[in-house]
């Protein structure tokens, strides 16, 4: 694909990566994803913004190729999928510089073996000029890693923002518009990468609302030419009180805690507690993810496997807690052959949740009379804490 323009003098120069169906050997890509760089000339310098994953670094070598000059790298984000072809660009322009933020510059050197002379360090608020354009340059904490930074092209009203607003979708529209086909990948995305970072967003929304925002192009996915939803999107996925809607992640290994598992789903429904279930074996780990941005309460459905919860409940426990959602209770439901402590050590796995946690159904091999009318008490206390919260439809 060649560069194309999305203001006068700014290009996306990225490349789309179709096919990839994997991030971090563990994040679901369904619609694939973009590495998005950007070229902004000014009429004195020329910078490049972010680079591309490895995988593609022929991608962006191809689309620099007529640009003789390049005055300055700004590497907002150390993240290989964004600074893994950093190494080939100073190949190409040896006397190039790069701009990073402060924390940045050890952490180029580590992941990258630039040496940090090669690297100016900017503070926040800074600016850049390369003549008749300027960068002011935002730090921003943990959007995704500790170094991120954004970058604000004055002249343009237009926040470069790395992983922040992003969305993994391959498309070859350039631009998100109305962000209706959009807004579903960004929610995924925030639920997988963004989600853990929540409440320093809040902060960075915060700082973000004294500039003057036009478009935001992010590093993966379309850009923003219309950035009010996307705001709008996040400070709602940040903000609100979780909604009226209990999940339940579940697998099952001889049919018992399917059963509970069906009687709790129509027990909640009855009482008028929106569910949604995924069966762990079965489900893209991200569908869930997207759920927890809403979700009031989560209960894990687990058979006994050596004692514990089964493996896929495991992750399943292990993700929700290092997601961070706004979940306010927790319960776990499940059987056991003969013995086990899968309850206590599901919950061992969500420590760091700020959740409360009710009561466990635990069936000795197929549920009885009395494990549904465990359940029925567990629906009743959830329907209870979950009074007043909106639709979670
Ligand atoms: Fe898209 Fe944190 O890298």
């Amino acid at each position: 694909m060649k560069a194309r323009e999305i203001r006068p003098g700014v290009s996306w120069v990225g490349a789309i990566d179709w096919d990839r169906r994997l991030f971090d050997e563990l994040i679901p890509l369904p619609n694939g994803t973009s590495y998005n760089s950007y070229l902004v000339r000014g009429s004195e310098k020329t910078a490049l913004i972010d680079t591309a994953d490895p995988a593609k670094s022929e991608t962006l070598l191809a689309q620099l190729e007529a640009v003789e000059t390049l005055d300055y790298l700004i590497i907002q984000h150390v993240e290989q999928d964004h600074s893994g072809s950093a190494p080939l660009v100073l190949d190409k322009y040896p006397d190039i510089q790069i701009i990073s933020s402060p924390k940045a510059k050890t952490m180029i050197a580590d992941h990258l073996g630039i040496p940090e002379a090669r690297i100016h360090a900017v503070e926040d608020r800074e600016s850049l000029s390369l003549g008749d354009r300027t960068f002011e340059f935002i730090h921003a904490p943990w959007v995704h890693w500790p170094e991120t930074m954004l970058t604000y092209l004055k002249e343009e009203k237009l926040l470069f923002t790395c992983d922040l607003f992003g969305s993994h979708l391959a498309t070859d529209e350039l631009f998100s518009g109305d962000g209706s086909h959009v807004c579903e990948a960004a929610k995924r995305y925030y639920a997988e990468i963004m989600m853990p970072f929540a409440h320093l967003i809040k902060g960075h929304l915060e700082k973000l609302s004294s500039f003057d925002i036009e478009m935001i192009a992010p590093s993966h996915g379309p850009v923003h030419n219309n950035p009010g939803w996307i705001l709008d999107a996040y400070s709602h996925w940040v903000h609100d009180a979780p909604k009226n809607l209990a999940l339940i992640p579940f697998t099952s290994m001889h049919e018992s805690t399917a059963l509970m598992v069906d009687y709790l789903i129509e027990a909640l429904n009855d009482r008028g507690v929106h569910v949604h279930s995924f069966h762990m074996s079965k489900t893209d780990l991200g569908e869930y993810a997207i759920h927890l941005v809403d979700a009031a309460t989560v209960i894990f459905g687990t058979p006994t496997v050596l004692v514990g919860p089964h493996p896929s409940i495991v992750l399943a426990a292990y993700l929700t807690a290092a997601l961070r959602p706004k979940l306010q209770n927790a319960a776990v439901i499940g059987s056991y052959g003969w013995a086990g402590k899968a309850a206590e050590k599901t919950q061992q796995l969500c420590e760091q949740l700020k959740v409360t946690w009710l009561d466990p159904v635990f069936a000795k091999g197929a549920p009885t009379q009395e494990t549904y009318a465990q359940l029925n008490r567990l629906a009743d206390e959830v329907a209870s804490r979950h009074k007043g919260l909106e639709s979670g439809e």
